[in-house]
């Protein structure tokens, strides 16, 4: 993110009423994070308590041992004194180093063994809640139903990412998938509410127990997208969206 747009975004957020942020030290914007949070809380506008912060374990640093020291960074850097939640960010594992994409002389990406429950083990030693959490796609073109279902009966919290579609950077996008913000069904479904697509995904998802993490650096789209709880979708309109799954992502983690 360029320098400081993101400490200005957070903080219109959290204005705007956003409390829960999705963040990772490989966004490399925590700093600016840490500082719209606590710039915030001094202001008196917020407590502490009020945001839920998640932050997430590179794939560098999966072996148990270091996963608490790369936590402490994480709060180094964001001046914080916890996060609510920690997650593995991939669930593949890089070979620990500084290097962020450790990459042999051919340009292929290293990969590590470790066991990924002896990382996920380390939290049973800290964390105080019982509830699982899935970060995974999901959006009116990717509407993961079986894990969906999966996940209710296990009570494991679905967070959707690319709940807008994505930026629809080629560098990490597979833009064959077409733009869901163009979808006719969706545009006219919020004719009828006088919403735009943007607010009927976030209102899809969120109905459907799918927590949403959408971006924006636009202060207009930032409270656009929170104005999805003054209207509710029908039954008919919901199955009209899932309807429009394509079984397609858009985030290919292709290394
Ligand atoms: P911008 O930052 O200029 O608002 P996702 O959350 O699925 O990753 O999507 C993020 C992308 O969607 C960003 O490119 C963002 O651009 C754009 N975006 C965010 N909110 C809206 C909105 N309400 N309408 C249209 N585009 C949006």
């Amino acid at each position: 993110t360029p320098k400081g747009s993101c400490l200005e975004s957070v903080k219109i957020a959290i204005d705007t009423g956003y409390r829960h942020i999705d963040g990772a030290f490989v966004y490399y914007n925590e700093h600016e994070v840490g500082q719209a949070i606590r710039e915030k809380i001094a202001e008196g506008r917020i407590k502490r308590e009020d945001i839920f912060y998640c932050g997430k374990l590179w794939n560098t640093c999966h072996p148990p041992e270091l996963v608490r020291p790369t936590l402490e960074k994480t709060l180094k850097i964001l001046q914080l004194d916890y996060v609510d939640l920690y997650i593995i960010e991939l669930p593949m594992a890089f070979k620990p180093g500084d290097a962020i994409y450790p990459k042999d002389e051919n340009g292929k990406m290293i990969y590590h063994e470790t066991d990924l429950c002896a990382t996920w083990e380390v939290s049973k030693h800290t964390h105080r809640s019982s509830s699982s959490v899935l970060l995974v796609e999901c959006h009116p073109y990717f509407t993961q139903p079986k894990l969906l279902e999966f996940c209710r009966q296990h009570d494991i919290v679905i967070v959707g990412y690319s709940p807008l579609g994505t930026s629809r950077d080629e560098t990490w996008v597979n833009v064959s998938s077409p733009p869901l913000l163009k979808d006719p069904v969706l545009n006219a479904i919020g004719k009828k509410y006088n919403k735009t697509a943007a607010q009927v995904a976030l209102r899809f998802s969120i109905q459907r127990g799918v927590v949403v993490i959408p971006k924006s650096f636009n202060p207009q789209r930032i409270r656009e997208n929170f104005q999805i709880f003054d209207f509710s979708l029908t039954e008919k309109e919901m199955k009209e969206i899932e309807a429009l799954n394509k079984n397609v992502r858009y985030v290919e983690l292709l290394m």
